[in-house]
């Protein structure tokens, strides 16, 4: 084959095969250095081996991500060879070299597993051509392996837990969605996985391996959101010393996440309605407009038809953004789902830390028993601050934080004798939490109403999540 083997071959290196390790196995000498030399020379890291046996053992100790293998090799039959190879480096692109007159067992090697196959002899044009696509098919394969990792690590759909109908439900909205390019809204309590429910949609559609860009609309500053998610230019305003993108131009081809929207100004909101329907924006202090290509998802746990109503929303954009609508149930109505939930991050708890431990049978009755104001966050954090609290393996009624026990006791205490008392921390508890949402989510409102500040307010809500 060497003979036949032209250097018309030119010099460039195949992108990313600089990160990559080639493994040729064919036992004739000139057919192992002419293939070892032009990998080289396109930038792979080679190793060579005249049989199967020594092929294996570079196998066991070199992570190989391309194989060369030769179908006729003394010993091993070429289909019990790929078997053994693909069995030590299940993730390789297996080449199979061949002759004209073996070109049927290399198809069938196609069939078992093996990448493609090429027929000698062959120039080192065609080597590389056949190369190239393999070190393409190995980038687009570890690229998908991110992605799945990052779903993972960010708990994208696969880690959206719940087994209810009414999470069924939602796993079949997610998927229709993820296909569609309209802006969803996402409805639903504090804590009940209004963020997750938008990345498993980004995560699971078409442009997944582009940006996901969550805002916060209730924490910027007012007259920040606009430069924020338009970006500005030089000179804008005082401090704009030079241009900036805004969040929407970075997350161009991908998803904007805009949260809490019902927190968004008036003005704002029309400039978000235009650009929506436009598909343009225009940055800060600029005349010029700038297309965009972004899909919306928002969020909020306030009503939104009320705040409508109520002159806050305006209606076009309330329209725009509820093409298509999600609600996420509270956790209340899913209780079946808490027992789903809390082995879910038992089972976390115990993979970062190397500590399994369990729950006794009167926790588990405790958390069916209460009624989780603030949801899936709030299971969350209760089940690590307990896991944290207990010293033995099992996680024991009196770890649990206080208000879970009484809500247990109490009504345990009304089945057996009849009267409700509730203790003080739990009727302020309830008070807070009612005032908000006859509010419509309003907690400034709330505060007034109640008679405490804001701040107290804000601090009450996160103990009652976070106790
Ligand atoms: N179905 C679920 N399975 C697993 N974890 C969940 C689920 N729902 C929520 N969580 C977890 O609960 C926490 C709260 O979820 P998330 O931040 O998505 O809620 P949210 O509705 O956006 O809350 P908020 O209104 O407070 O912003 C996160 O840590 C999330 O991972
Ligand atoms: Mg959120």
């Amino acid at each position: 084959m060497s003979t036949t083997m032209e250097v018309t071959n030119n010099k460039r290196q195949i992108a990313g095969a600089e990160l990559l390790n080639l493994l040729i196995i064919d036992d004739e000498k000139a057919v192992r250095e002419s293939c070892r030399e032009a990998a080289q020379i396109n930038g792979f890291t080679t190793f060579a081996a005249e049989s199967a046996e020594q092929g294996y053992k570079v196998l066991e100790a070199q992570p190989v991500d391309i194989i060369l293998l030769d179908l006729k090799l003394p010993g091993a039959s070429g289909l019990e060879a790929l078997r053994e190879v693909r069995k030590r480096r299940p993730d390789a692109a297996v080449i199979i070299i061949t002759g004209y007159a073996t070109v049927a067992s290399a198809v069938h090697a196609m069939k078992q597993g093996a990448f493609d196959y090429i027929t000698k002899p062959f120039t080192l044009d065609e080597l590389r051509t056949m190369l190239e696509r393999a070190t393409e098919d190995l980038r687009r394969i570890s690229q998908k392996r991110a992605v799945r990792e990052e779903m993972r690590s960010k708990q994208g759909f696969g880690s959206l837990v719940g087994k209810s109908a009414e999470m069924e439900r939602l796993y079949r909205i997610i998927t229709k969605a993820a296909q569609s390019t309209h802006p969803v809204l996402i409805i639903g309590e504090s804590g009940t996985g209004k963020e997750l429910v938008a990345r498993s949609i980004h995560y699971s559609g078409p442009n997944r391996d582009k940006p996901f860009i969550p805002v916060d609309c209730g924490s910027l500053v007012p007259t920040l959101i606009e430069s924020e998610l338009f970006g500005y230019v030089r000179g804008a305003f005082t401090g704009a010393v030079r241009s900036k993108e805004g969040l929407f131009q970075i997350a161009n081809g991908g998803t904007v996440f805009l949260d809490e929207i019902g927190e968004l100004p008036v003005d704002l909101q029309s400039k978000l309605l235009r650009s929506i329907q436009e598909h343009e924006i225009r940055p800060v202090g600029s005349t010029k407009r700038i297309p965009i290509d972004v899909r919306i998802l928002a969020a909020t746990n306030r009503d939104l038809e009320h705040e409508v109503s109520d002159g806050n929303f305006r209606r076009d954009l309330y329209f725009r953004l509820n093409v298509l609508t999600l609600r996420i149930p509270p956790l209340r109505e899913r209780r079946q789902d808490i027992p789903l939930l809390t082995d879910y991050f038992l089972e976390r708890l115990a993979r970062s830390s190397g500590t399994r431990k369990v729950l006794s049978d009167d926790v588990v009755k405790a958390l069916l028993d209460y009624d989780w104001p603030g949801n899936v966050r709030e299971l969350e954090n209760c089940i690590e601050r307990t896991w944290a609290l207990s010293s033995g393996t099992t996680l024991g009624f009196p770890d649990l934080p206080t208000y879970i026990k009484t809500t247990h006791e109490q009504k345990a205490t009304v089945k057996v004798v009849g009267p409700k008392i509730l203790p003080l921390i739990e009727i302020e508890r309830k008070a807070i939490l009612e005032a908000i949402e006859q509010l419509h989510g309003d907690k400034l409102m709330a505060a007034r109403m109640l008679g405490i500040g804001k701040t107290t307010l804000y601090r009450k809500l996160k103990e009652y999540s976070q106790i």
